[in-house]
């Protein structure tokens, strides 16, 4: 019996990848995509790395009677929900259009779950709810949660709330914050990858662009961080092993025969800074990238990076790729779509 899983944003960057993993292990993925931020690129690529396309369904997960009638048709084992907005200055510059779409899409998803039954959903958070870490840059998921610093950040941050006060009145449900670090790389085939749309925000994306020359050149936000070398640093996860945590988180819900409400960080434990992706880049591609120390960008985070024993205990989850195969597999890509 197919194992029906909604993935929302299943278009996007980590759902697509979140995609490919689900079908490596059995399950069967629905995609709601409006593409809106999604590039049908993604639908090649699928097909490419899966021998066939899995169905998607072009509709935005606000629209309540389309949501409907996709639980009518489907039963679901559980649900994964990416679609939101995501762009950090965006946010600032249009709070309201990230307040209306991230969250009316997270309401509108619980509510058919509650109505239809279904029992098992994985939300897509971020680090962005620890905000600037006090002293301790190590988070782990009881340390405490900072005010973010955009309209993006307080999305996650009051997403997390909505599914804490929905689980304590609907305690028979099984939900669980998967609190992202940085994700970065592309799938090994570089059939799938980030597909920015106009100027990236992110520096990976940016750093491959700016190689391949559709960028100019990279500016370093801040050199006198009290970091190692004075620049941020983050905790940079590979999108595959991103994905397999999806996979073991929804594992995990439906073994929980209780309903359950859980918050587990996503990363590798490891902080990397600005200066050593660059030069973990450089030495990958062989390529001299162009950059510069610009001015700091307002509300960045100094340094963070991930307690990940959670994710191990509870989910059986680690990650497996490094750093360089992130780099390497993300610069494949960018090359792969400089070709097209
Ligand atoms: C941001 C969000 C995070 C979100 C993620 C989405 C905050 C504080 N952070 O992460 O919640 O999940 O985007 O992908 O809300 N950098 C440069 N030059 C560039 C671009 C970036 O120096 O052109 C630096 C930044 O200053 C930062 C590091 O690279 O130190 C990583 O930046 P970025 O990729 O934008 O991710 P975050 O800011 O960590």
């Amino acid at each position: 019996m197919s194992k029906y899983v909604l993935v929302t944003g299943g278009a996007g960057y980590i759902g697509s990848h979140t995609v490919v993993a689900l079908v490596e292990n059995g399950y069967t993925p629905i995609i709601l995509d409006d593409f809106r931020n999604a590039n049908r690129i993604v639908l090649e690529g699928l097909t490419k790395i899966l021998g066939f396309l899995p169905e998607i369904i072009e509709v935005d997960v606000c629209d309540d009677k389309a949501l409907r009638a996709i639980f009518q048709k489907y039963s679901f084992e559980g649900i994964i929900h990416f679609a939101a907005y995501k762009a950090v200055g965006e946010s600032v510059q249009t709070p309201l259009k990230y307040y209306q779409n991230n969250l009316s899409g997270l309401i509108n998803i619980l509510n058919k779950m509650l109505e239809f039954g279904v029992k098992n959903l994985v939300f897509s958070s971020s680090c962005t709810v620890y905000g600037e870490p006090k002293k301790i840059k190590e988070v782990s998921e009881d340390s405490p949660k900072n005010l973010p610093s955009s309209p993006y950040g307080y999305t996650k941050w009051i997403g997390e709330q909505i599914m804490e006060d929905t689980f304590l009145a609907h305690p028979e449900l099984c939900l669980i914050n998967l609190r992202y670090f940085n994700p970065v790389g592309a799938h090994k085939s570089s059939f799938i990858g980030e597909f920015p749309l106009g100027k990236p925000s992110n520096l990976l994306p940016f750093v491959t662009q700016t190689a391949v020359g559709k960028q100019d050149f990279l500016t370093v936000f801040g050199n006198d961080y009290p970091t190692r070398d004075g620049t941020c640093i983050r905790d940079y996860i590979h999108v595959m092993d991103l994905a397999e945590a999806h996979v073991k988180a929804l594992a995990f819900l439906e073994d929980h025969k209780k309903g359950c409400l859980e918050a587990v960080n996503i990363g590798t434990g490891k902080g990397t800074s600005v200066l050593e992706i660059i030069s973990c880049f450089e030495e990958v591609s062989k390529c001299k990238l162009n950059w510069s120390f610009g001015p700091k960008r307002e509300g960045d985070v100094v340094e963070i990076f991930a307690n990940c024993d959670k994710a191990s205990n509870l989910l059986g989850w680690k990650s497996k790729l490094s750093i360089n195969d992130a780099v390497i597999d993300a610069w494949k890509w960018e090359l792969f779509l400089s070709e097209k």
